[in-house]
């Protein structure tokens, strides 16, 4: 091998006052800058969570939650005309009760406001994917996700239940169910209730990593479900935690997940990136309703622009390594991107 020729003066000279990498060179047009991109949490990803309700008439704006309301189901052919407007294919279903009780049992019935509003929705443009939210929260008079014992939630009773739940969705028409209570062995439960109810295509979008969180504050106001003692450390994961929230994702997996979410999603960039690297699933990110409303108060008191911090926060959340990305900004974005701004 030829012996390498010692720099010349020049060489040397040029080396030591030039740069020898110019990242920038890349960056100097918009068109390089797109030509280049990564990644973009494009609409086709987005989940737009929405809340039914029981009852009739207009959907009712949530005080404490700008920009969200609760809709009835006759309401329900305005919400899909103005998703396909916008470009969203796809919803999370939340439900609020009528009744609340001890167990829960209106999450129970064909005629509450998800299971109708799944089958209405369905009937209404068969190509949007539905998912719903499954837990019991919303539903029972103590706001906790499961049944009580004492006062302890009791593990197994609440999965067998949130088994019913589930099965509820699917045969109504649900796509996806999405179990949030983060019970110790819920997605084998749910996948085995529905296989036993024919349910064999449903597909389970496992709320995996899932932190005790300030950031469910707009979202507990909407639901009326904050606990009414206590709070849910003994069930959702301390957010210190990280390797245990790998350890969810793999139970989950093997409990037949087909998908696994991780929540809040700015809060857990790190879990989403160590995810990617492990599983092979899809993986999904919800920014949650506190995530949102620090934007939305942000913005509107002038400290920052709405719109790029959106697609900067929604573009962290997609170069983190999620697919799919639950978020309550996914019609205003998806209609910004239409619009080209
Ligand atoms: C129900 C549920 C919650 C969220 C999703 N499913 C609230 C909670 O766990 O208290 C949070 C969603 C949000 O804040 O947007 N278990
Ligand atoms: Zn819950």
């Amino acid at each position: 091998m030829a012996a390498r020729r010692p720099p010349g003066r020049e060489e040397e000279k040029a080396s030591s006052r030039l740069p020898r990498h110019r990242p920038r060179r890349l960056r100097r047009s918009p068109a390089l800058r797109e030509w280049v991109a990564e990644s973009d949490p494009e609409p086709r990803r987005l989940v737009l969570p929405v809340f039914v309700r029981p009852g009739s008439g207009p959907p009712t704006p949530v005080a404490g939650f700008p920009g969200v309301s609760l809709w009835p189901i006759e309401a329900l052919p305005k919400l899909v005309r103005g998703l396909s407007d916008d470009g969203v294919r796809a919803v999370l279903l939340f439900g609020t009760a009528r009744r609340k009780d001890t167990s829960g049992s209106e999450a129970r019935s064909a005629e509450g406001a998800v299971p109708r509003a799944v089958t209405s929705l369905k009937r209404l443009d068969p190509s949007l994917v539905v998912a719903t939210d499954v837990c019991l929260c919303a539903y029972t008079s103590h706001g906790h996700c499961g049944v009580l014992r004492g006062t302890a939630v009791d593990n197994d009773r609440t999965i067998a239940l949130l088994g019913t739940v589930a099965a509820l969705h699917a045969h109504a028409g649900a796509d996806l169910v999405a179990p949030s209570a983060m019970m110790d062995g819920q997605v084998g439960a749910i996948r085995a209730a529905l296989d036993d109810a024919g349910a064999l295509e449903t597909a389970i979008l496992a709320y995996s990593s899932k932190h005790a969180s300030a950031l469910y504050g707009p979202f507990r106001a909407t639901e009326g479900s904050a606990p009414s003692f206590g709070d849910r450390a003994s069930y959702q994961m301390d957010y210190r935690n990280g390797r245990e929230a790998l350890g969810e994702m793999e139970l989950d997996r093997r409990e037949g997940a087909d998908l696994l979410m991780v929540k809040p999603a700015l809060t857990s960039l790190d879990l989403l990136a160590r995810a990617r690297a492990r599983f092979d699933l899809p993986l999904a990110a919800f920014q949650v309703s506190g995530e949102y409303a620090m934007i939305k108060a942000a913005a509107d008191r002038g400290f920052l622009d709405e719109r790029l911090a959106v697609r900067e926060t929604l573009g962290a959340i997609r170069r983190a390594g999620a697919d799919v990305i639950v978020s309550y900004y996914a019609r205003e974005f998806a209609r910004w991107t239409r619009e080209g701004a």
